[in-house]
């Protein structure tokens, strides 16, 4: 057991799945994994661990902002012996090409500042996907027909954003998408040598100001929960 983690040394599989909230962890583990067991409650923070085409996986929340993923991100890495971490999510779209319920695959992220930045001192680093993973979902996202894009994303500390002047460079950078995340996982996982990847669906639009209604969440998240266990085992 850890801090933040109640599981037992083995309860947690060498792949994770991490949806920022808990209920989705739940939802995902019930819809698509065999003999899904809760490992781990603390605090709410629901993680799963079952069977998926014979292959083991675990299902556990993130919590939402990269202070709570890290401290997950970390112990599952750490601690229990995690080695690829996918975090399954959802981001504001941030160009016109971009569209609602389209998916992102985060090949890098930005972002202002993330749990991690005081390591590197004057160095602005990469946060970069595991270049395996985000082939692999951009080639079962193809094969599925399902829209997506591949890029950099910015992740956030703030999801009421005031500042037009932010979101307006980045844009003219080509960013994509908004999520608050990504970041700090891809420097984790770096940091203990795991192959990470945020797959993302677009929920709000920043551009456009469209925004995706609630019972498309679930059909879009179930899509991406597939693509991530495929993905992971391909
Ligand atoms: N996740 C989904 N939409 C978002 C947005 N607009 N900003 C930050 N995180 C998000």
């Amino acid at each position: 057991m850890t801090v933040h983690i109640g599981a037992q040394p083995g309860d947690i599989a060498e792949t994770v799945l991490m949806p920022g909230d808990p209920y989705r962890a739940r939802w995902a583990a019930e819809t698509f994994l065999e003999a899904p067991r809760l490992v781990n409650e603390v605090r709410g923070m629901l993680g799963y661990t079952g069977q998926w085409r014979g292959n083991r996986v675990t299902i556990h929340g993130s919590g939402m902002g990269m202070p709570s993923l890290s401290i997950y991100a970390n112990e599952l890495i750490r601690d229990y012996g995690a080695r690829t971490l996918i975090r399954i999510g959802s981001a504001g779209g941030m160009q016109e090409g971009v569209a609602i319920r389209d998916l992102v695959l985060a090949m890098t992220a930005s972002s202002i500042t993330n749990p991690s930045r005081g390591i590197f001192r004057e160095v602005n680093f990469a946060p970069a996907a595991d270049w395996s993973l985000l082939r692999e979902a951009a080639r079962i996202a193809e094969a599925r027909g399902v829209p997506f894009h591949v890029g950099g994303i910015h992740s956030s500390d703030i999801f009421y954003e005031e500042r037009d002047d932010l979101v307006a460079a980045l844009t003219r950078h080509g960013t994509l998408a908004v999520e608050m995340e990504a970041a700090e996982l891809y420097t984790v996982a770096a940091r203990y040598g795991a192959r990470a990847l945020a797959i993302l669906t677009i929920s709000d639009h920043l551009v456009t100001g469209e925004a995706l209604p609630s019972e498309e969440r679930e059909r879009s998240f179930g899509d991406m929960v597939e693509i991530a266990l495929e993905t992971a085992f391909s």
